[in-house]
Parts: structure tokens; C-alpha cells; sequence
């Protein structure tokens, strides 16, 4: 019997890592059409920090072949003679957050011109309900001119991973499968099984394995609303919102969910696809698109109480200096996507702010292409008027605030971790 060869198409922050696991027990063609990133990564390097070079070094091969390693390419041909396709790109939203399918529609057609009779194709991407099979098939079948279900096969399996997270790296989370017969479902199941430490959860239809992965991110940016909307009640009341959660959660069914800003790829962006589709239904969703307009204010709430609190200290507004400590959209990881710390920048900025940006993770051309911001990886020696510290990134518990802090100055903490001596305020 040949042996199973798998092509993962997307090397980004969930494609590589999978990539890195597969390649320990199959032969593996990474392919991405971002050839800068193919050449780092065949050079052992992965920008995104999501795999140690050592760790990718290990596992890299010199060319395609049928022994176990990953090679990674730009070039389609090297992935013909693959028979599983583990399609792991984007699924962004437009400035409307209307859900945009291009990278996926794109991605499938790339697969579908070099599917062949009895392949498996798999969607990693998170999507709504039915995308898989109702906009991604059909490109499938139209490029390849093969029949779904006859000729060739899909699943859906959900990533579960967590950006700069080191602890629950992919093999060591459980693991939703899906497959589009149950015999295939048991197929991309045992495929899965064969690396995920962790286990797996045979889904019965691709359908619910797409609504289960799309509900998880949404059930996490509802909570994470309502604890924004406990901290702006209780800071009317001058109550410590932390002081509140702590106490609430020494109850055994309390949930330990912290106010903050909700950005990246995922939470911010996943709950816009149900809601999408669940309007295509003529149901016009209220908890979900509540939660996703609370915890998109939260930067311009942030802004407004900095101002306040500099207010309140006699500082002027007008050309104040401003640091803002963070603009990753999350703790000690370089991903700039879709962070919100940028609304809280342009807020201040509004006000009349001048605003440094000081993050040790990002990179500064990256955050100049996306955002149109400057921003710095080292702290400047200067001294501020305000700080405000949005990303928990561990170095900032190393700052002395005293050396960057004028002699009127405020400390506003988003996250809750500087030391109640430092801080002025905190969400
Ligand atoms: N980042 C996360 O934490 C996370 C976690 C779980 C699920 N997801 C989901 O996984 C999917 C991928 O996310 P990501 O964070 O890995 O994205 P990413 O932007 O890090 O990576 C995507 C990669 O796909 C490549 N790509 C884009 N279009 C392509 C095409 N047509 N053909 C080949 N390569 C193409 C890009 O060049 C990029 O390298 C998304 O649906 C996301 O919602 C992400």
C-alpha cells in the first residue's frame, strides 16, 4: 500500500505547526504562495515563533519524497502526489465584517487542479456552518472535474491553537474531526489520532464540526463582554473590578474571564461568520453582535478614561506624550492582526495624544504596513506625560516607571498586572 503523503496549504500560525507535527510521522509538502516565508522557513526559521528553529530544523527535508520530513514550497507541482490536502488559510473579514472566503476559494482551486480519485481534502479554517460544503466543494468539483463523494472526499478539523501559547502546543489539545461519509470521518479521525497526543472527537457531519469550532470563539468573546461592561459599571461606582472577579470566582462555577481588548484573527473575527450566516436564515442574531460591539468600543473606552484621568491630574492634553506599552493584539506573541490597542492609539491620537508605541514582540515594518503606525522594540529614554499599558507582554514587568514618568504623569493598566504602587487606574 502506498503510503500517505499530505500537503498542508497555508503555513501561517495553525498550517506550520501542523505541518511540523505531520512531517514526524508522514511525508509532508508545505506549500504557501508567500515565497519570503518559504524560503525562512526552509532556513529553519519561523517568523511567527510558533515553532523553535531547532524544532523545525529537525523535521525539514531537502526535496519532496516518500520519507517522513516537511518540505515546503511555493510550487504546485510538488504537491501532486499528495492524497491528503489540509487547507489552513485565512478567513478574515472586510472592513464591513462581512466574512471574506477568497484565500479559501483560492486555496481550493489550487487543490482542486491537482486533486485526484480517492484524495481527502481537509478545511482547518474557521468558518460557519456549511461553508465547507456548500462554497469550497463545489470549487473542488469544478476545477478538478472529479464527484464529491465518489471521486474524492473531505473533512473538517477545526484548530483549536492559541498564538505564543507554549503549553498547550497543537498535539497536546483535543482535537474535533469531521468527515463528509462516516467512513471518512473515521479516516481524517485515525489520520489525526496518529499525532494528536491529546485525542480526538469524531464530530458526526462537517457541519457541526464547523458550528463547533465558530460557537467556541464566539462563547468566548460574549464573556469576555460582560466582563467589559462589569468594568465600565463598576468604575462608575468606584468599585475594583478585579477585586469583584476575584471574590465572584471563589465560587466553583464562576467563570475566569478578565476584561480587555478583543483583537486577532480569531475571537474578534469568528462570531461576524455566525452571525453572517445565521442572518442568511432570517434570524438576526442579538447576544453574539452585542458582544461584538461591546468589546469593539473598548478602545475608544480606554482612550476616554486615560483623558479623564490626565484630566484630572491638570496634565495638558493637547501634545501630551503618551507611551503605549504593547500593540500585538496579545501577550508575548508578534501577531499585529486585527489588534485592537490601534483604536486606543487613534483615539488618543484624536484627543490631541502624541503617541509612542513601544512593543518588544512586533515588527516594526509589519505594524508600518498594516497600520500606518511607527512603532519601537526598545524602550525610549524619555519621560511621559501618560502610559498606558495594553499587552501583557512579560518585559513590561520589568519597566522603571519612574524613569519614563514626568513629574505629573499617570499610569493607566488594561491588563491588570502592573503593581498597585505603579498604577493610576486600571480597566
Ligand atoms: N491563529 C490562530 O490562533 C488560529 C487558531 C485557530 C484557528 N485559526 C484559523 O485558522 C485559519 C488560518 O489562520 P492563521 O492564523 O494560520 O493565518 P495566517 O495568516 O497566519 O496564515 C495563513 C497562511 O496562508 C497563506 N495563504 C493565503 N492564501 C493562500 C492560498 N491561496 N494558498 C496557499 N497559501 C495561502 C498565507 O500566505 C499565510 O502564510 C483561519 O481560518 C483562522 O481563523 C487560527
Amino acid at each position: 500500500m502506498k503510503k500517505d503523503k499530505i500537503a498542508i496549504i497555508g503555513l501561517g500560525y495553525v498550517g506550520l505547526p501542523l505541518a511540523r507535527l505531520f512531517a514526524t510521522k508522514f511525508p509532508v509538502v508545505g506549500f504557501d504562495i508567500n515565497s519570503k516565508r518559504i524560503s525562512e522557513l526552509m532556513s529553519g526559521l519561523d517568523a511567527t515563533l510558533e515553532v523553535d528553529n531547532e524544532t523545525l530544523k529537525s523535521v525539514l527535508v531537502d526535496d519532496v519524497s516518500d520519507a517522513n520530513g516537511l518540505y515546503c514550497t511555493n510550487q504546485l507541482e510538488k504537491i501532486k502526489d499528495c492524497n491528503y490536502y489540509i487547507i489552513t488559510v485565512p478567513t478574515p473579514v472586510d472592513k464591513n465584517n462581512r466574512p471574506v472566503l477568497t484565500p479559501l476559494i483560492k486555496a481550493s482551486e489550487t487543490v482542486g487542479s491537482v486533486l485526484k480519485k480517492g484524495d481527502i481534502v481537509i478545511y482547518e479554517s474557521t468558518v460557519y456552518p456549511g461553508a465547507t460544503e456548500e462554497e469550497c466543494i463545489p470549487v473542488l468539483e469544478r476545477v478538478s472535474g472529479l464527484v464529491f463523494n465518489q471521486d474524492f472526499f473531505a473533512g473538517y478539523s477545526p484548530e483549536r491553537i492559541n498564538p505564543g501559547d507554549k503549553e498547550h502546543t497543537v498535539e497536546k489539545i483535543l482535537k474535533v474531526t469531521s468527515g463528509s461519509t462516516p467512513a471518512i470521518g473515521q479516516k481524517v479521525d485515525d489520520l489525526y489520532r496518529s499525532v494528536i497526543t491529546a485525542g480526538t472527537h469524531l464530530a458526526p457531519t462537517i457541519k457541526v464540526a464547523e458550528a463547533a469550532k465558530v460557537i467556541e470563539n464566539s462563547q468566548r468573546d460574549i464573556n469576555i463582554a460582560f466582563v467589559n461592561e462589569l468594568a465600565k459599571i463598576f468604575n462608575l461606582m468606584d468599585i475594583n473590578t478585579h477585586d469583584v472577579l476575584e471574590a465572584a470566582g471563589s465560587k466553583w462555577n464562576f467563570l475566569p474571564f478578565k476584561p480587555g481588548l478583543v483583537g486577532g484573527h480569531c475571537i474578534g473575527v469568528d462570531p461576524y461568520y455566525l452571525a453572517q450566516k445565521a442572518q442568511e436564515y432570517g434570524y438576526h442574531p442579538e447576544i453574539i453582535l452585542a458582544g461584538r460591539r461591546l468589546n469593539d468600543s473598548m478602545g475608544q473606552y480606554v482612550a476616554s478614561e486615560v483623558i479623564k484621568l490626565m484630566i484630572s491630574e491638570d496634565i495638558r492634553i493637547k501634545d501630551a506624550k503618551v507611551l503605549v506599552l504593547g500593540i500585538t493584539f496579545k501577550e508575548n506573541c508578534p501577531d499585529v492582526r486585527n489588534t485592537k490597542a490601534v483604536d486606543v492609539i487613534a483615539a488618543l491620537k484624536e484627543y490631541g495624544a502624541n503617541v509612542t508605541i513601544f512593543d518588544p514582540w512586533a515588527n516594526e515594518e509589519e505594524v508600518l504596513h498594516e497600520y500606518n503606525l511607527k512603532s519601537i522594540r526598545t524602550l525610549p529614554n524619555e519621560k511621559f506625560d501618560a502610559i498606558v499599558l495594553t499587552v501583557s507582554h512579560k518585559e513590561f514587568l520589568n519597566i522603571d516607571f519612574s524613569q519614563i514618568k514626568n513629574k505629573k504623569a499617570v499610569v493607566y493598566d488594561v491588563k491588570n498586572i502592573l503593581s498597585e504602587n505603579i498604577v493610576d487606574k486600571r480597566l
